[in-house]
């Protein structure tokens, strides 16, 4: 049953609630102040429930169903982040307060440093920035400076392999360089001899996604980074897809210079929620007086307040306002007390144990561009044999019948009708199970009937979206009162 809309329902003089009579004597409004046109529905508090539940329930959600969006990580993050982020003792503190009355808050920040400066290996920690592109950007203005610094201000190119993350070039362009695409070799990994051509003293750096969007670790990351310093390059390594890597491997061992951590994908927050994430950066030694501020340290008078903050000596000047999105910071400082060193190498492994199960149920029917063992992601093409007609976006749009959100379509763009399947650590085998039944039974059906996909999804609220009208404010509520 298609629910009514809350301005449908709408009843003159019904009331969601009722306000106490006034303790201080009513005074009239000065005229103008009250407004009658908006046309604000008038309806009982059982309607507004419904209402906002019904439509909570129009989207998938991790709560309500798998979710293996190719690059988003998609997991599960435990309640306790909540409940823990949500404590007076957090939310009711104000970032211009004395260090000296904020000493808990303090702890948290320099122990989430800490933290974060052990799984990467980098001694340079910020955790300012609000999300992963914008630790992205944070850590290119870090090295063009560094550069700079040295005085090699020719130097505006950052090299780009294009199996990065699509922020990579958009990072680099906003920092005002120019983007340099290099190949990738038959086995996904960074084309050496492409690379060779393009390094110069013109070169910023590398921006490398490892594991990369093929979701494959790069085999010579060693002397990918060899090769960028000898050049007089830096190397920055996109950290998003660490949840990989934890307690595996870390990345200041394989020559990266800058990174960048998705606390909103790795550590505890949901990513794509629509609320606030966050992309500390981590440095060497050599760049972190380079970081922004403030960065929470030790205090070297002893008869003052432990810990204090301050800003490095040739910071860029600060990337957002305070600490950075405290909320944040708080989820993942409790999600890597609770998991452990120990247990954060189970994520990882566990991500990539699920994903290479995955792709061992679906190999065969589902091309495979680069055949190699994945690491927590993997990209099979969306096109079937026996089905010329069947598109990746039919597969994606037919899955969803099945109850699944679909994977990552058309992305990355090296791969024709790519998919791109995520399925994280937090997924149980049934779970993993249940999806591969359900592409390798959308595969037959691809074959028998390839309508029954080409006109999917059959049993969501809305069919298939003209993604522009449904994103422009003008067209929007059209689009979803109606099928366009
Ligand atoms: C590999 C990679 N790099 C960068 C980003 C950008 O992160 P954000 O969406 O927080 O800007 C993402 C996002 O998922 C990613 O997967």
């Amino acid at each position: 049953m298609t629910e009514p809309l809350l301005y449908e329902i709408s009843s003159p003089g019904r009331r969601g609630c009722r306000l106490p009579q006034p303790d201080v004597q009513r005074e009239e409004l000065p005229a103008g102040f009250l407004r009658d046109d908006l046309p604000l529905p008038e309806v009982s508090e059982m309607d507004l429930v419904r209402h906002y539940v019904h439509l909570s329930q129009l989207n998938h959600a991790v709560d309500t169903g798998f979710y293996p969006l190719g690059s988003c990580t998609m997991k599960y993050n435990p309640r306790v982040n909540e409940a823990i982020s949500h404590l007076p003792g957090f939310t009711q503190l104000h970032p211009l307060q004395p260090p000296d009355t904020v000493q808990g808050a303090l702890v948290l920040l320099y122990e989430l440093q800490e933290f974060l400066g052990e799984i990467s290996g980098f001694p340079g920690i910020s955790l300012q920035p609000a999300a992963g592109a914008h630790g992205e950007m944070t850590g290119v203005l870090i090295m063009r400076k560094a550069l700079y610094d040295r005085g090699e201000t020719q130097r505006n190119v950052i090299l780009v392999p294009d199996s990065a993350h699509g922020t990579n070039p958009a990072t680099t362009t906003m920092s005002g360089l120019k983007v340099v695409q290099i190949a990738s070799d038959a086995a996904g990994n960074v084309d050496l001899d492409a690379l060779r051509v393009h390094l110069s003293d013109q070169v910023v750096g590398l921006m490398l996604t490892n594991p990369n969007t093929l979701g494959l670790f790069d085999e010579q990351v060693l002397e990918v980074t060899r090769l960028v310093h000898e050049a007089g390059g830096l190397v920055y390594g996109d950290g998003a897809n660490l949840n990989a890597m934890l307690g595996i491997c870390k990345p200041a061992d394989l020559g990266f210079d800058v990174m960048h951590f998705n606390l909103h994908k790795t550590f505890g927050t949901p990513h794509g929620g629509g609320g606030p994430g966050a992309g500390p950066v981590g440095v060497t030694a050599e760049l972190a007086t380079f970081l922004p501020g403030p960065i929470v340290v030790e205090q070297e008078d002893e008869e003052s307040p432990f810990l204090t903050w301050h800003v490095p000596e040739k910071s860029i000047g600060p990337v957002k306002s305070f600490y950075g999105n405290f909320g944040v910071l708080v989820r993942a400082y409790t999600y890597i007390r609770m998991l452990g060193a120990e247990g954060l190498r189970r994520v990882a492994e566990n991500a990539v144990l699920n994903a290479n199960y995955l792709l061992s149920r679906i190999r065969g029917v589902y091309p495979l561009p680069y055949d190699r063992t994945c690491m927590h992601e993997f990209v099979v093409e969306g096109r079937i044999e026996g089905a010329p007609d069947v598109r990746a976006l039919d597969i994606s749009k037919r899955l969803m019948d099945y109850g699944f959100h679909p994977p990552t379509n058309y992305f990355p763009l090296i791969v024709p009708e790519a998919l791109m399947i995520e399925p994280t650590e937090t997924e149980s085998k049934e779970t993993l199970d249940a999806f591969a039944e359900a592409l390798l039974k959308i595969a037959e059906e691809a074959r028998e009937d390839p309508e029954l996909l080409h006109n999917a999804p059959h049993t969501t609220p809305l069919g298939r979206l003209d993604e522009v009208r449904a994103s422009h404010p003008k067209t929007m509520r059209l689009c979803y009162t109606q099928e366009c």
